[in-house]
C-alpha cells in the first residue's frame, strides 16, 4: 500500500494526515472536506529555496496561487518567504487581504483588464508579466495616466510543449499565451517596451507546461531563451536581469508517476543557465520559478462520505460520493487520475474494483475509474489523495452544491481555513424577479 504525501495509518488502523485521524476530521468538519498537511507545503517551499541558496544563485520562488488561493494559503507562502504569482484581480485581492508584501507579487494573464492593471499599479506590485501587444498599449496608457513606471517581464512561447515525459518542439507555438520566440514577435515587443519611459524591463518569462517529470524541457527552454538574450545584447543592448522559467514540476498522483525532487529540477536548471551565460558572455540573471502543484498538490486530500452504489452486471460497479466534479473537476476536464483508500480501513484487502462517481447530474462526473477497494459498509469514508492543487481553486457550484470546507493540519492541530459554503451563501447574490 502506498500512502501519498504525509498520510499514514494510525494505531487504530485509520488514515491519518499531519498526525490527525481523518475520521475525526470528517466528524468535526463534515464532508466533503479538503485537508492540507501544511508541514509538507513548508518542506517543499524550503527545498526549492534551499536549492537556489546552496548554489548562491539569486532567485525568487513564486507560489503559483492559481493552484490553491485562499487567505491562509497566501499567508503560509509569505511565512515561507515565497513570492506570489497571481493571474486575476481576484487572486491579487486575496493576496492583499492576506497582507502579502505586494513587491513580491507577479501578475500574469493573457487578458488582464484595465481595472486589474490599475489595481496592480496602485498597490505597487513587484512586476507585470506582459503577455501581448494589446497589453503593452493598455499598460502604457495606464502608466501615463498615473505618471508611474512599472517593472515588467515579457512572456514568451519558446516553441517547447512539455507534458509529463513528452516534450514537443514546435516551430511556432499555437498558444493563447505570450510572444512567439521564433517569428520576430518577441523582438517587436521588446523594442516597444524598451523604448517606453513607462517600463523597467526586468527580463523574460516562459511556462512550458505542467506535470513535467524531466528537466529536458526546462533546459531546452533556457537554451532557446539565452541564445536570444545573447542576440538581443548585440541588437537591442538589452540584458535580462531575470529569467523566469515558470512552473510545471510534476507530482505523484498515482503509482505510475515518478517525479524528481524539487532540488533536482532547480540544480539542473541552474547548471544549464550558468553554462549558457558563460558560453555567451552574459551576466547571470536571477532565476525565478513558479511552482503550483508541486507545493500544494500532494499535501492535500479530499474526504468524502460514500453513499449510493449501482451494479451494472458484467460491466462495472459505481460507488457515489457526496461530492464530485463540483469539488474536483480535473478528472472530467483532463482525464486526471487519482488514487484513493477507505479512510476508516486503509489497510483492508481490496476485494472488488469500483468506479467512483460524483453526485452531480452529469454522466461525466466521475472521480476515479476502476479503483480496487474492500467491501463497502455503512459510514465508510473515502480519502482521495493529492487533491491539493486545482481542486478547491477550480471548485464550482454546479447543481448548486455548496463548496466544501478547507482544513489545515500541522503537528496534530487542525485549523479551519475556509468555511463550508451554506445554502444561504449560494443564493446570496441572487435577486428576486420582483
Ligand atoms: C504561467 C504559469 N506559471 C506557473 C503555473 C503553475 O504550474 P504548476 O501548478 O503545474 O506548477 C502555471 C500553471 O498553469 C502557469 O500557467
Amino acid at each position: 500500500m502506498y500512502f501519498y504525501g504525509t498520510t499514514g495509518v494510525n494505531n487504530i488502523g485509520h488514515l491519518e494526515i499531519g498526525g490527525i485521524d481523518t475520521l475525526e476530521l470528517a466528524k468535526n468538519f463534515g464532508t466533503p472536506l479538503y485537508v492540507y498537511d501544511t508541514a509538507l507545503i513548508r518542506e517543499r517551499a524550503r527545498s526549492f529555496k534551499k536549492a537556489f541558496e546552496e548554489q548562491q544563485v539569486r532567485a525568487q520562488v513564486a507560489y503559483a496561487s492559481k493552484a490553491f488561493s485562499t487567505i491562509a494559503m497566501v499567508q503560509l507562502a509569505e511565512e515561507e518567504g515565497l513570492s506570489l504569482d497571481v493571474v486575476s484581480g481576484g487572486e491579487l485581492y486575496t493576496a492583499m487581504a492576506a497582507g502579502f508584501p505586494t513587491e513580491r507579487i507577479h501578475f500574469h494573464g493573457n487578458n488582464k483588464s484595465k481595472e486589474e492593471l490599475e489595481m496592480a499599479l496602485e498597490h505597487k506590485i513587484g512586476c507585470i508579466v506582459i503577455d501581448n501587444f494589446y497589453e503593452i498599449e493598455l499598460l502604457k496608457t495606464i502608466c501615463q495616466e498615473k505618471t508611474t513606471k512599472v517593472n515588467v517581464l515579457l512572456r514568451v512561447t519558446p516553441g517547447i510543449e512539455a507534458h509529463t515525459h513528452d516534450y514537443i518542439l514546435t516551430g511556432q507555438e499555437d498558444s493563447k499565451f505570450g510572444f512567439d520566440l521564433q517569428n520576430g514577435q518577441v523582438e517587436a515587443a521588446l523594442t516597444e517596451v524598451l523604448s517606453s519611459e513607462y517600463f523597467n524591463v526586468l527580463g523574460i518569462h516562459c511556462h512550458i507546461g505542467s506535470q513535467i517529470f524531466e528537466t529536458t524541457g526546462f533546459l531546452l527552454a533556457a537554451q532557446k531563451i539565452v541564445e536570444k538574450l545573447a542576440e538581443w545584447k548585440e541588437t537591442l543592448s538589452f540584458e535580462a536581469k531575470v529569467l523566469n522559467l515558470g512552473g510545471g514540476f510534476g507530482i505523484r498522483y498515482t503509482k505510475e508517476d515518478e517525479p524528481i525532487p524539487p532540488a533536482q529540477y532547480v540544480s539542473e536548471i541552474i547548471k544549464e543557465v550558468k553554462q549558457l551565460v558563460e558560453q555567451f558572455s552574459l551576466t547571470m540573471p536571477e532565476i525565478w520559478i513558479e511552482p503550483g502543484r508541486s507545493l500544494v498538490g500532494d499535501a492535500g486530500i479530499t474526504l468524502y462520505k460514500i453513499g449510493s452504489a449501482k451494479d451494472v452486471p458484467e460491466v462495472r460497479k459505481y460507488l457515489a460520493v457526496d461530492g464530485g466534479m463540483s469539488d474536483n473537476i480535473r478528472p472530467a476536464l483532463y482525464q486526471a487520475k487519482y488514487e484513493a483508500v477507505l479512510a476508516n480501513k486503509p489497510l483492508a484487502v481490496s476485494t472488488q474494483t469500483v468506479s467512483i462517481a460524483g453526485k452531480c447530474c452529469e454522466s461525466g462526473d466521475m472521480l476515479i475509474w476502476d479503483l480496487p477497494l474492500p467491501e463497502i459498509e455503512e459510514d465508510d469514508l473515502l480519502a482521495v489523495f493529492c487533491t491539493g492543487a486545482y481542486g478547491y481553486s477550480m471548485a464550482n457550484n454546479y447543481n448548486r452544491i455548496p463548496r466544501p470546507a478547507v482544513v489545515f493540519v500541522e503537528n496534530g492541530i487542525a485549523t479551519l481555513v475556509v468555511k463550508r459554503e451554506t445554502y444561504e451563501d449560494l443564493i446570496q447574490l441572487d435577486l428576486p424577479l420582483k
